[in-house]
């Protein structure tokens, strides 16, 4: 038996209830195991996109399947399951009283309790490096901090493909690497938007732009980094200095 694609998305189109239209027929697939960087310019449909891919917006036209499975109503608490999607904004994630409380919901959700729960709990929140704040209210934490344990609350959850909106925003150098470490650990398909171009180069080995609300480039990331006029296109730039032939 083949094994499903972690995420396939079929001629998806979405317009806002303003009537202002986002996405314009999406066309793409990811294999299970495979990270996979999603470019494109502000106003893309980026979020849009991934807003998708556990049923939070309902597509206008089209249709989403994870591992198989229909994005959709009928679908839905396990496709929350199966889809961990770190939003670009950590407010949008953090809700509870305290930081362990938020990193707890997820898998007590799915049933975990007493010292089994506790122990995913510290463990998610050790690979972010945020353990110490187990008791802190999420408000009270920096940017950076908040984005962290939102990484974790959806780390506790181990599910099928991790999306990121935006992960190195907002992360000091030494977070921002340990998140790549994190990520490269782990044994789950992944789909990452980024403006951090250099880190889409270092953890995702594909690359998709979306531009316009539709996919205009699919290939390795190092050679659509290395493509100037797709570039120049799509409103994507390279960091000062940085050629991305230059590494290993
Ligand atoms: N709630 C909304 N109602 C109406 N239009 C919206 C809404 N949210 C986003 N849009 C519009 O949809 C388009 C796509 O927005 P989206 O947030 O998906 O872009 P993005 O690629 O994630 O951009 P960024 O890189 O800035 O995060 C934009 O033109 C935006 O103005
Ligand atoms: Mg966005």
């Amino acid at each position: 038996m083949t094994v499903p694609p972690s995420l396939d998305v079929r001629g998806l189109a979405y317009a806002y209830p303003d009537g202002h239209q986002a996405l314009f027929g999406v066309d793409l697939t990811i294999g299970r195991g495979e990270r996979v960087a999603l470019l494109g310019p502000n106003g893309a449909g980026k979020t849009t996109l991934v807003l998708h891919l556990n049923g939070i917006l309902a597509a206008g036209a089209g249709s989403v399947t994870v591992a198989g499975l229909p994005v959709g109503r009928k679908h839905m608490a396990e496709i929350r399951r199966k889809v961990g999607i770190v939003f670009q904004d950590p407010d949008d994630q953090l809700f509870m009283p305290t930081v362990r409380e938020d990193v707890a919901f997820g898998p007590a959700a799915a049933g975990l309790r007493g010292a089994e729960l506790d122990a995913v709990v510290e463990r998610a929140l050790a690979r972010v490096g945020m353990a110490a704040y187990a008791d802190r209210p999420p408000h009270h934490l920096s940017f950076g901090q908040r984005r962290r344990v939102a990484v974790a609350t959806v780390l506790a959850t181990e599910p099928e493909i991790l999306v990121l909106d935006e992960p190195s925003s907002n992360l000091d150098p030494a977070s921002r690497r340990e998140l790549a470490d994190v990520l490269r650990s782990l044994d789950v398909t992944v789909l990452m938007v980024t403006h951090d171009l250099p880190y889409a180069l270092e953890l995702c080995p594909r690359s998709l732009v979306l531009s316009e609300g539709v996919i205009a480039a699919d290939g390795p990331t190092r050679e659509i980094l290395a493509d100037d006029a797709l570039m120049n296109r799509h409103r994507l730039e390279l960091p000062f200095g940085f050629v991305p032939g230059s590494v290993a």
